[in-house]
């Protein structure tokens, strides 16, 4: 690739289009320096053209703030993963958690978990309290006792196989240490840097000519694991809480609190300042003093993990979605700054959403640099009355957006006037009405609307989607503009269309053509879920898309019913509202995707060039008597909840749904059932007992 010729222009004085071809150029040329110097040691340019570079790049996005990259520069943190992990599919999903702030939301977390179980008010609910660890979650998998591999987290179900820097820590045994180890365990639990070390980590980065020293310890904990020489790692000081678990086999622990004793015992290292709780008021007092001790505990937690330690009750509670319903974090409040907001841009999303976005002085937030801020939406800026040259007070808690809290109204200017909110489109001038009852104003330009046409694109090929190698963010927008595609459809025809134009492009050539259509015909070929969510319908993430997937089992299926589902009378409709998590707003936007002529279009182009996997349902499913079967629950039961009812079937790849038709398998009767029990007699449908549920279903 040739270096760009260097663009002298004022960024004041560069148009949007110019701004971003900019940014698209510098995003790769920056990355290719770094990969130089970083993984290859072999830098082309000195460190002043670099930094020109950089700031060239900074000043542009200072000046366009809502025209900054997913993959700028300035966004990259710590060391960039380096090519050549493996993968590794997680055979128990690695899961994330929900989270709370408040303590009446600690409270409601207990409160349905005893209602969800059917607790008697007498029955205790004991608690493990843990420390949040703010570093990266890993699976460490034993094989009769002895490590045979590590994985991140990944995506949560296909992770990177580090093995190797793994084995370099300290805190990780290579044996577990006792005489009769499970055949299998998978323990899971958190890789972080201490804050001490991390200052002089940081501090021999800079002697050595660093150049972007990781700003915190969970992003040199990140940059240290992913070192493609292990030897690197290894001179790291990398170390390790254990708190959970994956795949076992041949283990039986009774609670939460006895597989920590276990790893204890087997050599692990377990957060000493764990705490069994016997009520939600020991574990809240329990995070009262961790939130008093935060500062003095020698590395960063950013929150307390609540969880539930009888076994068999977080077996019985299972999931929802990807996270736990046996487990919760209570995070701690957010860090607050004060600076002042330059401007207010208005961005257009994917789905022609207008989002106001705040561009601040650059102020240290919780360890990071914040100069831009969410104002979510038209009202919040109305509420907050914030408007360009505002003091404000800004707060980031965790890994959310930072967010403008309040106005410091005594330092308001005197020119200060209140923002005018759009109501045309910034990037295409199309109308950008609010309806009624919305929040948010949209785009109406649809496919005429560049943003919105290019921000599509963009998450069909991204990470979670159609994951096409060679085909980024940059990459989209730069063919996008070029007229090389337009839709989704027209990516797999590129090889046919515009293979010399390719090939012809500045920075591509005959061998990255030739890998960038490789990768794209290795994509013709994809499951059914992540062709859903590349979608990118409103409202459906990679939960949903999983759900929808696993409910209709193929494209075509999917397409049929949703076609039926456009009647709210039909059974159609009412089986996709009672997909677990649906509901009628997600329906809404689904059977809006569904309806419009041109997705179809672009379904029948898609669907004539891939062949999309029909969705394979959990490996437990396919043996149980309840997989794939059609199952209605009406009248009270009595040991379970309606809500674990549910969930038990559903686990077992079962549907649920809401009322009885001829398609319904089975309908599970409680007490005082009405009309449904009638309906399944009269249709000759199989009824049940909630004891016979319970027996088909693996027993109480
Ligand atoms: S339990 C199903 N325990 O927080 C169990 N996670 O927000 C899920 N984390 O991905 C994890 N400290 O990386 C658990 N004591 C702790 C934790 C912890 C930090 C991280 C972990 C997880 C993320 C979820």
């Amino acid at each position: 690739m040739t270096a760009p010729t260097p663009n002298s222009k004022d960024p004041d004085d560069l148009t949007p289009m110019e701004a971003t071809a900019e940014l698209a150029r510098l995003a790769e040329e920056i990355a290719r320096h770094d990969a130089l110097y970083h993984q290859q040691a072999a830098p082309e340019i000195s460190d002043a053209a670099y930094d020109a570079l950089v700031r060239r790049n900074a000043a542009i996005e200072a000046r366009f703030p809502d025209l900054v990259r997913d993959d700028s520069p300035s966004r990259r943190v710590g060391a960039a993963p380096a090519p050549g992990f493996g993968k590794v599919a997680h055979r128990v999903p690695m899961l994330s958690l929900g989270n709370v702030f408040e303590r009446a939301e600690v409270a409601e977390f207990a409160a349905g978990i005893r209602r969800f179980l059917k607790l008697a008010d007498d029955e205790p609910l004991a608690l493990v309290a843990e420390p949040k660890i703010d570093g990266l979650s890993v699976s460490l998998r034993y094989e009769d006792g002895r490590l045979v591999q590590a994985a991140t987290r990944g995506d949560g179900t296909e992770g990177e196989d580090i093995t190797a820097n793994i084995r370099t820590l300290d805190d990780v045994p290579d044996r577990l240490a006792t005489d009769e180890p499970p055949p299998v365990v998978e323990i899971r639990g958190e890789v972080y840097m201490t804050r001490d070390d991390f200052l002089a980590f940081r501090e021999r980065q800079v002697e050595a000519g660093e150049k972007k020293p990781p700003a915190n310890p969970r992003n040199a904990a990140a940059g240290s694991l992913r070192q493609k020489n292990p030897e690197v790692t290894a001179t790291r000081p990398l170390r390790l809480f254990a708190y959970s678990w994956g795949e076992v086999r041949g283990l039986e622990v009774a609670s939460h609190h006895d597989f920590l004793d276990r790893l204890r015992a087997w050599g692990l290292p377990v957060n000493p300042e764990t705490r069994l709780c016997e009520d939600v008021e020991a574990a809240l007092a329990a995070y009262d003093d961790l939130a008093a001790r935060r500062a003095d505990l020698p590395y960063d937690i950013d929150g307390v993990v609540y969880k539930v330690d009888r076994v068999d009750w977080q077996k019985r509670l299972g999931f929802v979605s990807r996270a736990p319903r046996w487990a919760t974090a209570h995070k701690f409040p957010a860090e607050q700054a004060r600076t002042v907001l330059r401007s207010i841009e208005v961005q257009v999303g994917r789905t022609g959403a207008l989002t106001p976005v705040a561009r601040l002085d650059p102020v240290t937030v919780g360890g990071v640099v914040v100069a831009r801020a969410t104002l979510h939406n038209e009202d919040e800026i109305r509420r907050k009355d914030i408007r360009a040259g505002d003091t404000v007070i800004i707060q980031r808690a965790g890994d959310v957006i930072p967010q403008v809290v309040s106005v410091v109204l005594e330092a308001r200017p005197d020119d200060a006037a209140p923002f005018a909110f759009p109501d045309h489109c910034p990037v295409c001038g199309s109308e950008a009405p609010r309806p009624e009852g919305e929040a948010v104003r949209r785009c109406s330009g649809g496919l005429i609307c560049p943003a919105q046409a290019v921000e599509r694109l963009k998450h069909f090929v991204s990470r979670n989607a159609f994951d096409i190698e060679g085909l980024g963010s940059k990459a989209v927008e730069a063919f996008f503009q070029d007229g090389l595609i337009q839709g989704p459809g027209d990516i797999f025809r590129l090889e046919e269309t515009a293979a010399d134009r390719i090939k012809a492009r500045e920075g591509w050539g005959e061998t990255s053509a030739r890998n960038l259509f490789r990768s794209i015909n290795d994509r013709r070929v994809i499951s059914l879920d992540r062709f859903i969510y590349a979608l990118g319908i409103r409202q459906v993430g990679q939960a949903t898309a999983r759900l929808l997937a696993g409910h209709y089992g193929s494209l075509e299926a999917l397409r049929a019913a949703m076609a039926e589902a456009q009647d709210p009378d039909s059974d159609a409709y009412k089986a996709l509202v009672n997909i677990n998590d649906v509901g009628t707003s997600v329906a809404r936007d689904i059977l809006a995707f569904f309806h419009e002529d041109h997705n179809q279009t672009v379904l029948d182009d898609l669907a004539a060039q891939l062949d999309v996997r029909p969705f394979e349902r959990a490996e437990t499913a396919g043996d149980s008597p309840l997989a794939g079967k059609t199952v209605v629950f009406t009248g009270t039961l009595e040991t379970l909840s309606r809500a674990e009812a549910k969930a038990r079937a559903q686990t077992l790849g079962a549907k649920v749904t809401g009322s009885v038709s001829a398609k319904t398998d089975y309908v599970v009767v409680g007490a005082d059932a009405g009309g449904k029990a009638a309906k399944a007699r009269d249709l000759g449908v199989t009824t049940l007992s909630e004891a016979e549920f319970l027996e088909m279903s693996g027993g109480a």
